[in-house]
């Protein structure tokens, strides 16, 4: 079900159709970005799940949209695995990222969720901020962990509170 996080966006699961949008944010992003094989084998599986922040374009035809963030998890058993979130530079800020860390969290919590993993990359301020800010701890550093840069990487996890 797609759920409307604040005023002109909205937080659903991405589309196959939704791929080239979501390779532009991918690439702005990363250095070394996942290939758009990589993204379909993602919405293949059923463990997997991509959320798209999407904001109405008003000026364009009835129904134009675009996609300006993206968050992808894993469910498995009962923990959360966030790989990767992502949002424009030029949208970046504007508490997209929380948005989709925000519905990521509450659907966890649906799927009786009991713990929320993710790996960082030790460099990445924004995003350890981020995390930081959903209470995220870290617990431990995998050595040389991104190949590419032979940076380390922090492992964080959060526990969800059972729902009363
Ligand atoms: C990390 C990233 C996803 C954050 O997205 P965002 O939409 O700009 O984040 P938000 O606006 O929701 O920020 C929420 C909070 O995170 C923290 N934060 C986000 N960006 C930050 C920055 N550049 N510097 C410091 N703190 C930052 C702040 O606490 C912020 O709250 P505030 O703006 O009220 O101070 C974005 O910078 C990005 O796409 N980076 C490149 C991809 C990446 O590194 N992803 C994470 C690794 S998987």
């Amino acid at each position: 079900m797609a759920v409307r996080a604040r005023a002109r966006l909205e937080i659903r699961r991405m589309r196959p159709d939704d791929l080239d949008d979501v390779m532009l944010i991918e690439r702005a992003a990363f250095r070394h970005p996942w290939s758009p094989e990589l993204f379909r084998r993602e919405l293949e599986h059923d463990w997997s799940t991509i959320l798209v922040a999407v904001e109405p374009l008003t000026s364009a035809p009835r129904g134009t949209e675009r996609i300006i963030g993206f968050l992808i998890y894993w469910l498995v058993h009962d923990e959360v695995h966030v790989l990767n979130v992502a949002v424009t530079p030029e949208h970046r800020r504007k508490g997209v990222a929380r948005m989709l860390m925000g519905e990521t969290e509450r659907r966890a919590q649906q799927a009786g969720a009991s713990l929320m993993t993710l790996e960082v990359r030790r460099s990445n301020q924004p995003a350890l901020e981020l995390y930081r800010e959903f209470d995220y701890r870290a617990v431990g550093v995998r050595p040389n962990y991104y190949v590419d840069e032979g940076e380390d990487a922090i492992v964080m996890v959060k526990e969800m509170k059972r729902p009363r």
